[in-house]
């Protein structure tokens, strides 16, 4: 088929996300390889999000596709109560990488399931209802994931499943209680503490953060914020989610974000990168006292799909990867780099506000004025990147830097030459007398 062919059938049949339907403009998609995907009309586009931020091993893995094709020939599905090799095996990875005590894993099929499963989880174990969320977060469009996000993705879903009380986040650049770097004195975590004791510690089941806020741009929090939070959940006996679907799985350079702080969560929801998106598979990491408390009673989760065979089999491939090949090494080493190179980008272009990164995971924050700091919105610069041969994703005022761990520095350079480029006209439709 030739690309319109393609879009067409595709606009005319099938609903787009999170999109004004008339408004879409999709590239119609029909191979990759490695850091690269290609349309229908060969045009090459170097992945500057590994698609959605969960190609962490980039395009078509021999590894990952090997795996897959092997699993299929011998066993496509199984249902969730029988065992598998797969299975077992990829359970025993996890409990190898996830922190401390973690040792069980839940498996489901996205992010969202993980997280309404881990909700279900932590009012089960607490007997408590409540659960605190941040207003800068997603966690996806189910009911109870919308409802834990505080983004304004959750408005349409409105009203959503009650019990969910949202604080403010560690957002630096603009923070929410006005301080700068300079005079900051973390009320983002004291302010939690509050919110708890308004809302009643021994109501409240979770607290669940994302380990490095990612769609709600790209927010790296102080290095004593999450020990702090740890504490705060320690004192009240409130369980800590951390929500790793997006920083999981060497996206920032090590395992999971909270390894940068060494904290232990009680519960680590996953998916992306957990196959790398080769097939859709997510997981619910939790506590050894967590999993114990399901030892004699009953663990009311369950899907048809929960366990996938193909899905275990590209996790267990995709995570031997991730292992072998040292990408979580590559991530921090070429997350050093691309630390330095944003920065170079933010002294150069004034519509750069702020360059927030760990490891590969990073955002430009575009602004129009960099006293007021007004937003400038992203989308503007989608056709000439797509122009250029780059592919990313633009939220609001955020470009996305998080390409897929697998890349060289030569790679990296070449994107951010494109990027570089771009934020020249960017730079045009600030604000004229603004610095
Ligand atoms: C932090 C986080 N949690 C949860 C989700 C939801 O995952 P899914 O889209 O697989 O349901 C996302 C999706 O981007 C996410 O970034």
């Amino acid at each position: 088929m030739i690309p319109e062919e393609i879009i067409n059938l595709n606009r005319e049949y099938t609903m787009f996300s999170w999109s004004v339907q008339s408004a879409v403009e999709p590239i119609a998609v029909v191979g990759g390889e490695g850091v690269t995907f290609w349309d229908a009309d060969g045009k090459r586009y170097l992945d500057f999000s590994s698609q959605l931020v969960n190609l962490n091993l980039g395009h078509q893995h021999p590894a990952v596709v090997g795996a897959i094709q092997e699993q299929a020939g011998k066993l496509c599905f199984s249902q969730p109560g029988f065992a598998t090799e797969a299975r077992g095996l990829l359970g025993k990875l996890l409990a190898e990488v996830m922190p401390g005590d973690m040792k069980k894993s839940f498996f489901c099929l996205g992010g969202a399931e993980a997280n309404e499963n881990a909700i279900k989880i932590a009012r089960t174990t607490t007997g408590r209802s409540k659960l605190l969320a941040r207003y800068r977060s997603y966690h996806g469009a189910t009911h109870g994931a919308i409802a834990l996000t505080g983004d304004p993705r959750r408005l349409a879903a409105e009203p959503t499943m009650p019990g969910v009380v949202h604080v403010f986040d560690p957002y630096c650049y603009r923070c929410p209680f006005g301080w700068t770097r300079e005079t900051c004195h973390r009320e983002c975590v004291t302010h939690i503490e509050e919110v708890i004791r308004y809302e009643g510690p021994d109501r409240i089941a979770a607290i669940f953060m994302e380990g490095v806020t990612g769609s709600n741009g790209l927010l790296v929090p102080p290095d004593d914020y999450w020990p702090r939070v740890r504490a705060i959940c320690d004192k009240y006996d409130i369980l800590l989610v951390a929500d790793e679907v997006m920083s999981g799985f060497g996206r920032t350079g090590k395992w999971f974000a909270v390894d940068h702080w060494d904290v232990v969560p009680d519960i680590l929801t996953m998916a992306k990168g957990l196959t790398s998106g080769y097939v859709p598979l997510a997981a619910v990491g939790i506590s050894e006292p967590i999993a114990a408390f399901y030892e004699d009673r009953m663990f009311s989760c369950g899907l048809t799909y929960s366990s996938h065979t193909l899905g275990c089999a590209a996790g267990v491939a995709a995570v031997r990867a991730t292992r072998e090949e040292g990408l979580i090494e590559n991530a921090a080493r070429l997350g050093r780099v691309l630390g330095e190179r944003l920065e170079e980008l933010k002294a150069r272009h004034r519509s750069v506000g702020d360059v927030r990164y760990l490891g590969l995971f990073s955002a430009i924050e575009l602004v129009k004025d960099r006293t007021t700091k007004e937003p400038l919105a992203a989308a503007g610069l989608s056709k000439a990147l797509r122009e250029r041969g780059l592919s990313t994703l633009l939220l609001a005022n955020f470009v996305t830097v998080s390409p897929p761990l697998t890349i060289s520095e030569s790679e990296l350079d070449d994107g951010l030459r494109i990027i570089d480029e771009v934020l020249d006209s960017a730079d045009d439709l600030c604000d004229p007398g603004g610095r």
